[in-house]
């Protein structure tokens, strides 16, 4: 009688088999997790914030005009400044770890343009810096930006843990029809839960720093 032996399984087939447990549903946790590395459900990894830079965030002292970072900005949640115009814009977040882990007393810069697309370049307006609490939390208050030749609708961001280098980034608001023509926007910086209560808008972002 003729036996038929199995051949070893390819890696490739070894890979399909996995593929299709997966899409099963069958395949176990790494033994790592059944002994007891719960951590690996409850702080998933998250993608780090990216950088996201241009000309606002360059400040070459050759330059004098344009919309530069300015530092030293005030120490302040509120970055509204007093009879500005523009839809207020409640912005909360945290700022975690790409482990899931809060970071307290991270340094957080916001400056952004009026909503009429200006930036303050002399003062202070639209500037300001905060720090997390002990969950890692922030909230800012302010309006939605505005637009300005070339660019979408955004709000620059510098993210500094302790002791950390600084993310430099830019966040950005859904439903704007100039994101798709705007090349510095990114949809991984789209603020989250964009969302109008009464006249006001509300919005959530969590910087994740790689640390
Ligand atoms: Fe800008």
């Amino acid at each position: 009688m003729l036996v038929r032996q199995a051949s070893p399984m390819t890696d490739l087939e070894t890979q399909l088999t996995r593929r299709r447990l997966l899409e099963l549903g069958l395949v176990l946790p790494p033994l790592a997790v059944i002994a007891g590395r719960t951590d690996l459900f409850s702080s998933p990894a998250l993608a780090a914030t990216p950088a996201v830079l241009d000309a606002d965030d360059d400040p070459t002292p050759e330059l004098t005009e344009g919309p530069y970072f300015t530092p030293n900005s005030p120490k302040r949640k509120s970055i509204l400044p007093s009879g500005a115009v523009g839809t207020r814009l409640t912005l909360t977040g945290r700022v975690l770890t790409t482990g899931g882990k809060p970071i307290p007393n991270a340094l957080i810069d916001f400056w952004q343009a009026d909503a009429r697309g200006a930036y303050d370049n002399s003062g202070y307006r639209f500037r300001g810096h905060q720090f997390t609490n002990a969950k890692g939390q922030y909230s800012l208050l302010t309006v939605v930006p505005g637009l300005y030749p070339g660019r979408t609708r955004h709000i620059h961001v510098k993210v500094q843990a302790p002791h950390e280098p600084v993310l430099t980034t830019q966040l950005f608001f859904p439903g704007v029809a100039r994101n798709g023509s705007d090349g510095i926007y990114t949809s991984e910086c789209l603020v989250k839960r964009w969302r109008l209560v009464q006249d006001r808008r509300a919005a959530a972002f969590d910087f994740v720093l790689d640390v």
